[in-house]
């Protein structure tokens, strides 16, 4: 990959615009989101497409997740000297080289042939982190196997089998991925009116369950295997893919399983937060699973200030309670330190288009951001290029656009790069 240090924005257009001076050629990839969306479009089954591109309801919140950003303004800066700029950022104590991961989506076979192994291969190219779905068409094991030089997370729906949970966190930390994203907002599918005209849901087609087909205790829960009894097996798939009894003791299971960082994605609730930081999970994940959830829920924009507000406060209060602990404790002549959790993460979902996005939601205290259908929307148009293309050009408009309102780290992205003038 060009060297995000290295005026990757720049070097990106300049690739661009000289192909178009030297060979009268111009980028085959839309470049932009809605003629993305648009094309990715026709590439797809009437069936993939309504899957993918649909969200819950009548798709006020989707529609609202985009449109929410425009509130917030970039407010550039001059004369700041943005020659050297870094794009890192360190999120649960490791270090990626762009704010930007590959967001879990499961089900890419129905996107492309060779569905997350492609978009993998895509991250990988890019050292992009990527986070891989439990409802991947592939196994986990076989998505690492693409992770060589860009970080793999997983991403966990806790099933109604605990076996299964906590056979997937095994395995995947056997697998090499380096966190665990349990996903809370899915215990089961939101009303998806596109699916449901359609009566189509890609799992019970043998879509995107190979990590279940493969999984030893999922297999034991069967009465034959998936091979000699694949709809029954899809069945067992269906009946325990979700846990609409899950609660906190869920999360507690995953975190005694592991010694991998856990995170939360699905949250929009401040006190759901202040939980999360109280139960020393490594961080959580601002999200409302692109709109595909809840309708008429909060974008997950508007829900990331209360959300960041609400991790530094009860991290202070634990803070302040670890210097007391500590200072009685050293009264006592006890020389142990109380150890506090700098390192939780706020990451950022639901939304993310283009490069300004990015900015506001790191703006506004997020570590991190994920990028979802833009990606498969290049997967479904060119498969492992296709993605390629879309991150490249996603990174040189968040480099170009960081540049221009007078900023050289990612990292150092704060409120003040903002106003929200309708307030
Ligand atoms: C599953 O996670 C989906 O959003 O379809």
């Amino acid at each position: 990959m060009d060297d995000p240090s290295e005026a990757y924005g720049p070097n990106r257009q300049r690739e661009v615009y000289a192909s178009g001076m030297l060979a009268d050629q111009r980028p085959e990839m839309p470049v932009s989101p809605d003629e993305l969306e648009e094309a990715a479009m026709e590439a797809l089954s009437e069936e993939a497409r309504a899957y993918v591109a649909g969200s819950a309801g009548g798709e006020d919140t989707a529609d609202r997740n985009r449109e929410a950003f425009r509130h917030w303004r970039i407010v550039p800066r001059m004369l700041r000297d943005v020659a050297d700029r870094d794009l890192s950022v360190t999120v649960c104590g490791q270090e990626f080289s762009v704010p930007v991961l590959l967001a879990p989506i499961g089900v890419q076979s129905i996107i492309h042939k060779e569905g997350e192994l492609a978009s993998a291969r895509a991250a990988d190219s890019l050292g992009v982190p990527f986070v891989s779905s439990s409802a991947a068409s592939a196994t986990m094991e076989e998505v690492a196997d693409q992770l060589d030089d860009a970080p793999g997370w997983f991403q966990l729906y806790p099933s109604a089998d605990p076996d299964v949970t906590e056979s997937f966190v095994r395995r995947a930390e056997e697998a090499g991925y380096e966190a665990i994203v349990i996903t809370l907002d899915t215990p089961t599918m939101g009303w998806r009116e596109r699916d449901v005209a359609n009566a189509y849901l890609p799992f019970l087609d043998g879509e995107g369950v190979a990590n279940y087909l493969s999984d030893p205790a999922f297999r034991d829960s069967l009465d034959a295997p998936p091979e000699e009894d694949e709809q029954a097996a899809l069945w067992r798939f269906i009946e325990q893919f979700g846990d609409l009894s899950m609660d906190w003791e869920t999360v507690e299971r995953v975190q005694a399983t592991t010694d991998l960082p856990v995170l939360l994605k699905g949250i929009l609730h401040p006190e759901d937060a202040r939980e999360a930081v109280r139960r020393g999970v490594d961080g959580v994940v601002v999200s409302n699973h692109g709109g595909r959830q809840v309708d008429g829920a909060i974008s997950a924009v508007e829900a990331l200030p209360g959300v960041v507000k609400a991790v530094e406060g009860t991290l202070s209060a634990a803070e302040a309670q670890s210097a007391a602990d500590a200072q009685s404790a050293s009264d006592a002549g006890d020389t142990t330190n109380g150890e506090s959790d700098d390192e939780f993460a706020v990451l950022f979902d639901s939304g993310i288009r283009r490069g300004a996005d990015a900015i506001k939601a790191l703006a506004l205290g997020a570590d991190a951001v994920l990028l979802g259908r833009p990606y498969v929307y290049g997967l479904a148009i060119d498969g492992e290029e296709g993605v390629r293309e879309v991150v490249r050009n996603f990174l040189a408009d968040f480099d170009l656009t960081m540049a221009l309102s007078g900023r050289d780290a990612a990292s150092e992205l704060d409120s003040s790069v903002l106003v929200r003038p309708d307030e």
